[in-house]
């Protein structure tokens, strides 16, 4: 079923058809004077202007053929030619009843979604978390939309970041197993390192390489003999992945972030030589300076594509060569019908370079990127802890619900809770608050980092929306919910206005589909809960004397509630039963 605005579109598209009039001009947008009228259609001026006419005497040729078709709305030409709908009242209440809440059309492709990308042994930090925030949106969006997708979270765990940690780790345990070459027994089942070990060593470790110049040396070497199988390092490498994804799992899981494949860039390792082959037997490649590479310079790009490197002189391959290998297996194994990336836009040009290497290599299908911005301290430069360090994953977390926790008091909720649902909620809000507060930009754009305005239970927070549809549940929860009561003979300003924000959602969530925008679904949030707020301010409901246009406005609420919720959950957010 399509919309109230797609139906109107329709048969206003037929007029100018019949008029012989180019139908790009019959779309139609909201009524910039909600007073007067819910739609309007612009196409009347540019008409009139190809044709010479004067635009009102368009305007009217227009309505005089398309009233008849168009009983659900009075139409009429308002300033210079605009052609106005004003919706029936009862016309808006049989709308209500049967609101088309997904796509007319269902779409069915084998989608693969590569976000998160955290880097195995080194701290989940806030610059992954946009990238889980949102790809864990998109996957809930494509998935509405009908698509099937399959969400993997390309780990990090294959870089020099371990051969690091081996050296340090043998530097204070010497004469652990995993370091005699000629070792041949079994090593032992308990990790020699927990995860705060890893975290402990790694930053030094990986400083201290950038200081010397011998000891960067070694962990090249360790990496290299690691990535050519020696047996200890290997097992070694089983711990450092399997303390971190432990940890990962449980950080990313508060989140509400799921992953269908937990892969990552080890996964491709041996297929590495293979796709090389390939690549050089279909001449796709080139030798420069001893390393292999593929030119994907294109005739007129309008920046300088460098070609992307395969294969170093010293033999090993690359970030870009894994990427090509995990498109393949998705391609030729899994059967990925589109591949999407959320991934830090500073790595636009390491995608654009893996996409067109592919397209040589034969892949038609789409690959996209969705680049995203930073989300910066108040210095203007990417979030940092007060010490300047990375913040973890988990104290930001933290950070939120303690000021989740404040709030609350500071509002009196706290007082008629117990202290279980003090936390549950206090979490539940803190939550709320940094994902729609990530959300709520387009990815591309930076934003920064404000716990205090994240957490405003007023303006445009997701502590706001929380608590709106608290407010709905409670006038639900006392009044019932009667469904539709029958036609009520007049609507109000506000009543109206609401009925039109809900008519919306179908093409919201299409839109937020094809831009790939989440912020779209949070505006369509903000603009439902505004609405509704309106309404409830101006109508009363349970103490409507009336008892059928109470009904009718307690079937407003429900149909609200059942959108919000819908956007709720394309968002990540969870809602809370009291606030
Ligand atoms: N681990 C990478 C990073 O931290 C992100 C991985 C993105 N996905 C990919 N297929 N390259 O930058």
């Amino acid at each position: 079923m399509s919309s109230v605005q797609k139906q109107l579109e329709s048969v206003t598209r037929e007029v100018f058809h019949k008029l012989n009039f180019d139908p790009i001009f019959s779309s139609l947008k909201f009524s910039d004077r909600p007073d007067l009228s819910d739609y309007q259609c612009n196409g009347a001026l540019p008409i009139a202007k190809q044709q010479g006419l004067p635009p009102q005497q368009v305007a009217h040729a227009i309505i005089e053929a398309l009233q008849p078709l168009c009983s659900q709305a009075e139409l009429f030409v308002a300033g210079p030619g605009f052609i106005n709908f004003k919706l029936k009242d009862d016309s808006v209440q049989e709308a209500l009843k049967n609101i088309s809440l997904k796509p007319a059309l269902p779409l069915s492709q084998n989608v693969f979604l590569d976000y998160g990308g955290p880097n195995v042994a080194k701290p989940l930090h806030v610059g992954h978390l946009r990238s889980s925030l949102i790809g864990e949106s998109l996957k809930r969006l494509f998935r509405y939309m009908g698509h099937k997708v399959t969400g993997d979270i390309h780990l990090g765990d294959w870089g020099t970041q371990m051969g690091m940690l081996i050296v340090a780790l043998q530097e204070q345990f010497p004469s652990l197993p995993y370091f005699q070459k000629d070792f041949e027994g079994d090593y032992p089942k308990e990790s020699p390192v927990t995860l705060k070990d890893l975290e402990d060593l790694y930053p030094k470790i990986s400083t201290r390489c950038k200081e010397d110049k011998d000891l960067a040396d070694q962990a090249r070497r360790a990496t290299m003999e690691l990535q050519q199988g020696r047996r200890g390092y290997k097992a070694l490498w089983q711990f450092f992945v399997d303390v971190s994804v432990e940890d990962l799992r449980l950080q990313l899981e508060k989140l509400g972030v799921t992953f269908d494949q937990w892969f990552g860039e080890s996964r491709y390792q041996d297929k590495l030589s293979g796709l090389l082959e390939e690549v050089k037997q279909k001449g796709l490649s080139r030798e420069s300076e001893g390393a292999v590479i593929i030119d994907v310079a294109r005739e007129g790009d309008k920046a300088d594509i460098p070609p992307l490197l395969l294969q170093k002189s010293d033999g090993g391959f690359l970030y870009a060569t894994t990427d090509l290998a995990t498109i393949d297996e998705r391609v030729n194994h899994f059967g990925a019908e589109a591949l999407i990336y959320v991934v830090d836009g500073r790595q636009s040009l390491h995608f654009e370079q893996v996409f067109r290497a592919a397209r040589k290599m034969g892949y038609t299908l789409p690959m996209e990127l969705i680049g995203f911005g930073t989300m910066n301290g108040a210095d203007g430069k990417p979030f940092k802890t007060r010490e300047g360090g990375v913040m973890r994953l988990e104290e930001l977390i933290d950070l939120l619900v303690a000021g989740a926790t404040q709030r609350l008091e500071e509002v009196g909720v706290s007082k008629d809770l117990t202290l279980e649902e003090e936390k549950e909620i206090a979490f539940k809000v803190g939550m709320a608050a940094l994902k729609f507060a990530d959300l709520q930009h387009n990815p591309m754009q930076n934003y920064q980092f404000d716990v205090n305005k994240f957490l405003s239970f007023e303006g445009k927070t997701g502590p706001y929306l929380l608590y709106v549809v608290v407010r709905i549940k409670a006038i639900l929860a006392k009044g019932g919910t009667p469904g539709f009561p029958g036609i009520v003979p007049v609507l109000t300003k506000q009543e109206r206005e609401l009925a039109i924000t809900l008519f919306r959602f179908s093409d919201l969530i299409s839109l937020a589909y094809e831009k790939r925008a989440p912020n779209i679904l949070c505006e369509a949030a903000f603009d439902l809960a505004q609405s509704f707020n309106r309404f409830y301010q101006s109508c009363p409901i349970l103490i409507e004397p009336d008892e059928q246009l109470k009904n009718f406005r307690l079937f407003l609420c429900e149909k609200t509630l059942q959108q919000m919720l819908i956007l709720f959950d394309l968002l990540g957010i969870e809602p809370v039963e009291r606030m």
